[in-house]
């Protein structure tokens, strides 16, 4: 099912109980979970703040794994309700990618691979058809707030072609997205992650999210 999932890295600190209270009564079922270790990508984030919160008002985290060192974080994850982990194609080699697919797929959660905005997607054919999900990176990784970046285009079309071949496959857009970018991207994108965007306009939320759905006929 096609969804607009909040990105919790902008979510406010001061206020995130009311922050997730608000995203559980707009009816939103899974949020965006960024996750950075200050070596794939300079800043750090969280690790597992927040998700016994989310758990408790029925929120499913999909986690997006900006790490060097994926096996060592998934791990992490293994006593929390979760449903993906996503990790970067970068960062492995395809054999060693499978073998981590495998690991996310025996914990119960859907398995994805997320590539930077220069990475060519074509490179991981192997694992496309391993996996349930692609993220798209349409900003750099490591920062919310950044301006979409078009080369990101290239990769959503290899993304497109290879849902082709394994129609399941879930696409996942992250970085940059507004309104304005899941009207013209509707059709291709399963799942629009948005941080900035979300949070600044999460009063008007109810709204952009009946929009949706008659977009997305969900
Ligand atoms: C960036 C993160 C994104 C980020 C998106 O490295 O992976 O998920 O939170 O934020 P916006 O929507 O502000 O670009
Ligand atoms: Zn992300």
């Amino acid at each position: 099912m096609k969804m607009i999932e909040p990105s919790l890295l902008s979510l406010n600190k001061d206020k995130a109980q009311e922050q997730l209270k608000q995203i559980q009564a707009l009816g939103i079922k899974y949020v965006h979970y960024d996750v950075m270790d200050g070596k794939f990508v300079p800043p750090t984030s969280y690790t597992t703040e927040y998700l016994k919160d989310l758990e408790q008002l029925g929120i499913l985290p999909n986690v997006h794994l900006m790490v060097q060192d994926v096996e060592q974080w998934i791990d992490k994850y293994k006593d929390f309700k979760v449903n993906s982990i996503t990790f970067h194609a970068e960062t492995q080699d395809v054999d060693r990618a499978i073998e981590l697919i495998n690991k996310i797929h025996k914990m119960g959660c859907l398995a994805g691979i997320s590539v930077k905005p220069e990475t060519d997607l074509n490179q991981y054919q192997e694992l496309l058809g391993e996996c349930d999900i692609v993220l798209i990176m349409s900003v750099n990784p490591g920062w919310g707030g950044q301006g979409f970046v078009d080369s990101a285009m290239i990769n959503l079309v290899k993304a497109t072609q290879a849902k082709a071949l394994y129609p399941k496959l879930i696409i996942q857009i992250d970085g940059g997205i507004n309104f304005d970018y899941i009207k013209k991207l509707h059709s291709q994108v399963d799942w629009f992650v948005t941080g900035s965007w979300f949070f600044k306009n999460i009063d008007h939320m109810g709204q952009y999210l009946d929009e949706f759905k008659k977009l997305t006929n969900n």
